[in-house]
């Protein structure tokens, strides 16, 4: 299956905060992103904006021309609205804690089923593709496909520590489990979450029905050295 690579761009958010100003652009780096090869750009808002900011979201919505991927808190009501209003391709619902660093978790799709299956209808309603973050365990992707999702991202840190660690069936192991529960229930799969260049070939050849992956702090690190292009580039080719 042909694997979608989205592209995370909030660290060219985080580093053009750092200095006020617009540099770098984030407008152009949505644009050279889909330029380079992105098959779509994600953006992850939080409410108090210390990386992407809400009139990010609703300017780079002008200019997606492959799929626009909006993660975030579903319990904020300013994410729902704006989700609402710019109106993505795809919309990831992620259970962050306020406050939290980054996406540490993924939804206890059976404690919260009653709340997810009341949230995605709101989305997809208005033809809004919904994709929840959950953990590769089997309970959780079962009741992931009671909610009504039509995805789900499968959480890919423990994959990403343990792969490093010389341990990769090991690593590997549980997401298997999981995306084959998913195939069967009719869900589709994405991943995502500390994937990189030494990893991502390695998941994608024992997930082959990945969708797609959303990847941004290794992706725009390696940039660093390789330069914006070369590294969409290189990522793109783990992918076939
Ligand atoms: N998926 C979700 C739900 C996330 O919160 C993040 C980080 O914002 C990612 C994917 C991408 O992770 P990384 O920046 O490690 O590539």
């Amino acid at each position: 299956m042909f694997t979608r690579l989205s592209v995370n761009i909030n660290k060219f958010a985080t580093l053009r905060n750092s200095r006020g100003g617009n540099n770098p652009d984030v407008i152009k780096a949505a644009i050279d992103a889909q330029r380079f090869g992105a098959d779509g750009i994600t953006v992850h808002p939080r409410p108090d904006e210390r990386h992407i900011r809400y009139a990010d979201v609703k300017a780079i919505k002008h200019i997606v021309t492959t799929e626009f991927n909006i993660e975030g808190n579903c319990r904020e009501k300013k994410f729902v609205d704006l989700v609402l209003e710019v109106n993505p391709v795809q919309v990831t619902l992620v259970p962050d804690e306020e406050g939290q660093l980054t996406s540490d978790h993924g939804w206890n799709t059976v404690a919260q089923k009653n709340y997810l299956k009341a949230i995605i209808p709101v989305f997809q309603k208005q033809g809004i593709r919904v994709s929840i973050f959950v953990d590769p365990d089997i309970k959780m992707v079962e009741g992931a496909a009671e909610t009504g999702t039509d995805r789900i991202e499968l959480y890919t840190e423990s994959f990403a520590s343990l792969f490093a660690q010389n341990e990769k069936e090991k690593a590997v192991a549980p997401y298997v489990a999981a995306a084959e529960k998913a195939k069967e229930l009719g869900l589709g799969i994405n991943a995502g979450h500390d994937l990189d260049l030494h990893n991502l070939k390695y998941f994608k050849t024992h997930i082959p029905l990945l969708e797609e992956v959303s990847i941004g702090h290794a992706l725009i690190s390696d940039a660093l050295y390789l330069g914006f292009e070369n590294a969409i580039q290189i990522y793109k080719r783990q992918l076939t």
